[in-house]
């Protein structure tokens, strides 16, 4: 199975007098394991993201994925946004076929996959419906739907569902966790819901800012498919929090934010 990453002391900074947003980042993840990083609002987590993805190089440290050092964004790993981003003037279907398009698939072949896709992520009946007629949950399976049209080995995902109401949130999370579990995709979530971070991971690290760092790590031992109101999620849920407890501004992340504890009741 392919997809592993290592993250060998990556810092960032910006400029040589911009503050230093990321030190001594060290994370290793296995091949086919669902990972988050999860912490407040502006601690380095997108940041470190598009330095895992190639989008970004790092002033210090180097990324591996498959043990080869990663210098450019690469087919092999795609990101999700927040935002899923579709061209508004082409279908459903032209969305998802895309990238296979760019790598010079042939019209069958792109049909077959997208159809393929299309029919994992739900939305079989809206392959020839027009991109902007769907709601932000059918966008973001397109989206998702997209990403793994390459057939990646890893998926980046920078809060992709934090612009989502919570019913159509909650299925996605379920949905992308069982399909990497699924296909054997190695994910890196990003995240500032405890909840989120528990109910998707197989591990989850915990960030502080000033400079951005990994504090803590969490094993999420509990089967698939998860449930809030278990016993265990509840157990990790509470370790998590003690684990945040440490980083600074802990009274506002104490704030319940529609029945979910953020990591920061006033980010996006
Ligand atoms: N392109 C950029 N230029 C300068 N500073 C940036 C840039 N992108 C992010 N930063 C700064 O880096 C820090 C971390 O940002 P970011 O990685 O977006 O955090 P997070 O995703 O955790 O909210 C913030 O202080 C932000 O202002
Ligand atoms: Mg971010």
């Amino acid at each position: 199975m392919s997809g592993s990453i290592s993250v060998d002391f990556v810092g960032h900074q910006f400029s040589e007098t911009a503050e230093i947003v990321l030190a001594d980042i060290k994370i290793s993840v296995k091949a086919g394991e669902l990972v988050s990083l999860i912490g407040r609002s502006g601690c380095g987590k997108s940041t470190l993201l598009h330095i895992i993805s190639g989008l970004l190089a790092p002033a210090s440290g180097c990324v591996r994925i498959d043990g080869k050092t990663v210098t450019k964004p690469s087919a092999k790993w795609n990101m999700m946004f927040q935002k899923a981003s579709l061209f508004p003037w082409m279908t459903v279907q032209e969305n998802v076929g895309l990238g296979l398009k760019f790598a010079g698939a042939s019209k069958g072949q792109i049909a077959q996959k997208t159809d393929e896709l299309l029919e994992l992520v739900g939305l079989k009946d809206k392959a020839q419906d027009s991109s902007q007629s769907l709601s932000g949950g059918q966008q973001q399976r397109v989206a998702l739907a997209r990403s793994l049209a390459t057939s990646p080995s890893v998926l980046l995902l920078d809060e992709p569902f934090s612009a989502l109401d919570t019913f159509t949130r909650s299925a996605l999370q379920q949905d992308v966790a069982a399909i990497c579990k699924q296909k054997g995709i190695t994910m890196v979530l990003v995240t500032h819901d405890i909840d989120e971070a528990v109910m998707m991971s197989d591990r989850v690290f915990v960030m502080d800012q000033n400079p951005g760092r990994i504090i803590d790590e969490i094993k999420v031992d509990i089967a698939w498919p998860r449930k809030h109101m278990s016993q265990n999620f509840q157990r990790i849920r509470e370790d998590l929090l003690t684990a945040f407890k440490g980083t600074e501004k802990t009274e506002s992340f104490r704030s319940l934010d529609g029945g979910r504890y953020t990591a920061d009741s006033s980010a996006a």
